[in-house]
């Protein structure tokens, strides 16, 4: 194994991390302190890095921020983000964190890990600094354990999981790119140079939001003025593996300009009692740096959920096509007309069916049932394993929608244990689409969920379950526990929720799951090392779309990234049917194809089209979600977006092309493929208008494609195989 973690022992203790074209670089001050001394570029050797104190920034901007520290903890002069913020037994809430010891293991997968311990200089608790290296993706993956080893409670009131220290710059050089938006246009880029001060991107939801996404990215001004683009540019980026409150803050000073990023459980209303001998432990902050821009640092994300994060049971399969039912149905589920939508799905060559909500309890609408999951009497007489059965003899696989964490007020459940639910007393409960949270920090609620889950998934053949939450929590009130307990809920409810899945995938390994919140409410690598796939939004408009994925890509793998195919008028209210139905593929092509729309609708032609569609999709998805992916033309920025995938052995490609609209009869722009092997030869097939050709790699990617395409909204589909 090629050695990433370096150690040195000799007159002041110094740590080299690398990975294959990165260096991650600590080590201690005079006074036993961690410091943060580089990251970036790999240099030829360990001498090359900056040695103790040779960063060291003016008196003014140490007091400011203590920016060295590398866990930084709230005491003395730190007026940053802290990392951490502990209140003592005795009420001393100043700390002060010396190097104790280190360890190096290696992790899952065979990843060398590197623990470097600190602990307060006077009180008892310590700090396990965890470095995960990942070298072939060029990411270190980081989390602190936190440990009380004294006699007393300790209460934390802010326990993030690492904080990214970036080079000192010209003051206004550091521009962050982020991910927010809200229900139906989740994962919207977002661009803003940094001033002084603090901008946080957070959650204080409950789950991780539609509004805001736990991903970073920060690049630099290069001296010749030119900012980071796709493909050229340094760029430091990260995201963190949580699917409740979170935060990212990023501190800027200037003169000399200094940015931190600061990341972990959102420490808003948190509060953690840690008794003695009690660990709390955070989740993980995947972070990078490279010198090729976005789509850099994207591919590096991707691939380290591919061959590292995903649940590794699925890991290395593919996705399956899958036809949902909500779009076309809503609450109308019922055995016949799931038939008639299965027989359908078939005949397209879908290999998943799956049914979503309104199949259980009373739930006719989204007013009741929620809480209740027996399967509804009148909607399927003969109970659901007639329709599993007759899906799997349709040679596809059966999945079921699930709410697990909810409950509608018009609900059996909610009428046994009007406790279940985060509550205050003299408070009103507020309700979002009609229903409540229940409170997963409670024992016996998790364990109700976790046994009526597996019971289910125990009775019936069920291949896959797409687990939902459709609000946010709010009055997140636990009135039965301890007051010094009652602010861990937020964290206790993503903890249980974790658990539970994991349970159930350890009892029931061969289920695929879906994570879904409202949307992509639940679009983080928390919920990403625990589950297959993501459903990115509600909004199945492919024009949209283009946009929202671009967005998704940024942080998350294409595999994950599940889009439909969805008709005129969807349950959106968004006109899809002046789009062709190439269009509405390509659009869904371009991560995990689905279909969502309303198949009995469909017209013998557009039966025989989509099959089409589907069966060319299946021939390439080995590209799309094993592959890289290229952003070629953004659909923020022009008339045309196009995206590539290649193959990890650069042999095959394809690219998407979608021509919003053209004016003047202007001709679509070029595109220029990236990533290929310049003295290979490619055929090009899908060009319209022209027969299949011979190009070599470095004319595609120099002189580009001209798709041809004209009108508005017209895609294309292009695919490069070398010869
Ligand atoms: C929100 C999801 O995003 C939709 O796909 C659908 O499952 C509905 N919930 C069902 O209530």
């Amino acid at each position: 194994m090629v050695q990433v973690v370096q150690f040195f022992e000799a007159k002041e203790k110094c740590w080299v991390l690398t990975t294959d074209r990165t260096a991650y670089v600590l080590g201690l001050t005079a006074n036993g302190r961690l410091e943060h001394r580089y990251w970036g570029e790999r240099l030829p050797r360990p001498a090359d890095y900056p040695g103790p104190g040779e960063r060291k920034a003016s008196y003014a901007v140490e007091s400011q921020m203590l920016p060295f520290d590398e866990y930084p903890a709230w005491g003395g002069f730190l007026y940053k983000e802290p990392c951490l913020k502990v209140t003592f037994a005795d009420g001393v809430r100043d700390l002060a964190l010396v190097y104790s010891h280190q360890r190096q293991e290696i992790g899952q997968e065979g990843l060398p890990v590197l623990v470097i311990t600190l602990k307060d200089n006077y009180y008892p608790l310590e700090v396990d600094l965890h470095y995960k290296v990942v070298p072939q993706c060029d990411l270190i993956q980081r989390w602190a354990v936190i440990r009380n080893t004294g006699q007393e409670w300790l209460d934390l009131e802010a326990a993030l999981s690492a904080a990214w220290q970036l080079p000192s710059l010209r003051d206004g050089s550091y521009r962050l790119t982020h991910l927010s938006g809200r229900w139906n246009s989740e994962t919207q880029v977002r661009q803003t140079v940094l001033t002084d001060g603090r901008k946080t991107v957070e959650s204080r939801q409950g789950l991780t939001s539609a509004e805001a996404n736990p991903f970073f990215a920060i690049d630099i001004l290069a001296p010749d003025g030119t900012r980071a683009s796709e493909e050229v540019g340094q760029v430091w980026f990260g995201a963190l593996g949580w699917s409740g409150n979170w935060k990212i803050a990023v501190d800027h000073v200037s003169d000399p300009a200094r940015a931190y990023v600061a990341g972990g459980i959102n420490d808003f209303d948190f509060r953690w009692r840690l008794n003695p001998g009690e660990e709390f432990v955070t989740p993980p902050f995947v972070g990078g740096y490279t010198a090729q821009g976005f789509g850099q640092a994207s591919r590096n994300l991707h691939l380290y959920q591919l061959d590292y994060l995903l649940p590794r049971s699925h890991a290395k399969q593919f996705r399956q096509v899958l036809y949902n039912s909500w779009e076309a149905v809503t609450f109308d589920v019922t055995e016949e007309k799931q038939l008639q939508l299965a027989e359908r799905a078939a005949r397209l060559g879908v290999e998943l069916f799956v049914v979503d909500d309104g199949w259980f309890g009373q739930r006719h609408h989204d007013r009741a049932g929620l809480g209740d999951w027996y399967v509804n009497p009148e909607k399927f007489p003969r109970g659901l394993d007639p329709l599993i059965d007759q899906v799997h003899e349709l040679g596809m696989n059966f999945g079921i929608w699930v709410e697990p964490e909810m409950v509608n007020p018009d609900s059996d459940l909610y009428r046994m244990h009007p406790d279940w639910v985060y509550h205050f007393p003299h408070r009103s409960r507020s309700e979002r689409r009609n229903q409540l949270v229940l409170n997963l920090a409670r024992a016996e609620v998790a364990a109700h969920i976790y046994a009526w889950l597996d019971s289910f998934l125990s009775k019936h053949k069920i291949d896959f379950i797409k687990w939902d939450f459709n609000r946010p929590i709010a009055e997140a009130g636990w009135p039965a526990a301890p007051l010094e307990h009652q602010r861990e809920v937020y964290v206790r409810h993503v903890q249980a929720f974790y658990d539970i899945v994991e349970q159930l995938r350890a009892r029931h390994p061969a289920v695929v799951w879906e994570v879904c919140a409202g949307g992509g409410g639940r679009a983080d690598l928390g919920a990403l090392a625990r589950f297959d796939q993501c459903w990115v939004s509600d909004n199945t408009d492919p024009f949209d779309r283009l946009q929202i994925q671009e967005g998704y890509s940024m942080a998350y793998a294409p595999k994950t990234m599940m889009a439909w195919v969805s008709s005129s008028p969807t349950s959106q209210h968004i006109n899809n049917e002046a789009l062709h139905l190439r269009y509405r593929f390509h659009s869904a092509m371009t991560g995990s194809l689905g279909l969502g729309e309303d198949l009995t609708r469909y017209t013998e032609e557009q039966i025989a089209e989509a099959a089409t569609l589907v069966a060319e999709y299946k021939t390439l998805r080995h590209i799309v979600q094993e592959g890289l992916l290229y952003r070629l033309n953004s659909p923020r920025t022009g008339d045309l977006a196009a995206v590539q995938y290649v193959s990890r052995d650069q042999r095959e490609s394809v690219v998407f092309v979608f021509l919003h609209s053209q004016h003047y009869w202007q001709a679509a722009p070029r595109v220029y493929p990236r990533g290929l092997d310049p003295a290979g030869y490619y055929r090009i097939e899908g060009i319209i208008g022209e027969e299949a050709k011979t190009v070599s790699g470095q004319s595609l990617m120099r002189v580009g494609l001209q798709s041809n395409l004209d009108g508005h909204f017209g895609s294309a589909l292009i695919k490069l195989t070398l010869g």
